[in-house]
């Protein structure tokens, strides 16, 4: 693609090869965690990644991303019953941050994930 066309936040952090990798490292290090841990002891972690990387995929404007997502019904679905506390969520987005400084993920996207992350507490807090 030439300079001069203008990539979507998705193609410029290097598409679904490159998310799949920061999704690997980011639940990584949620694992790592011991306040967080004991959320994924009984999920398979694999089968979450991909539809973690296609509400991403929603958030950074790939050229996949779908359009029938009720982002606010699905995860709160998701997230229905675990009781994750402000502090887990902060917790995870300090992981994910860190994660994508790690990849040396530009500035704006980092501020785009951050936006969303903000947006979408409410759905997977625990009321
Ligand atoms: C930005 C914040 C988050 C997003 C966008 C998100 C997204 C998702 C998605 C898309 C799924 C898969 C739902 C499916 O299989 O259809 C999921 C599942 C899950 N999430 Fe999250 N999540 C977030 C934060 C968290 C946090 C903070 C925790 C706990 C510390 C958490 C724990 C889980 C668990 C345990 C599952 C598996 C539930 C099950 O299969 O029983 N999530 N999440």
């Amino acid at each position: 693609m030439s300079e001069s066309q203008i990539q979507s936040q998705w193609e410029r952090v290097g598409g679904e090869a490159a998310v799949k990798a920061v999704l690997d490292r980011f639940y990584e290090g949620v694992l790592g965690e011991p306040q967080l841990a004991g959320f994924f002891e009984n999920v398979a972690v694999d089968d979450i990644k991909p539809h973690l990387a296609e509400v991403l995929e929603v958030v950074l404007g790939g050229p996949n991303a779908r359009t029938d997502i009720d982002l606010a019904g699905y995860l709160t679905e998701a997230h229905s019953g675990l009781g994750v506390s402000e502090s887990d969520y902060a917790l995870t987005g300090q992981v994910l941050m860190d994660t994508l400084n790690e990849f040396d993920v530009p500035a704006d996207i980092q501020e785009t994930i951050a936006g969303a992350l903000a947006t979408v507490q409410p759905f997977v807090v625990a009321a």
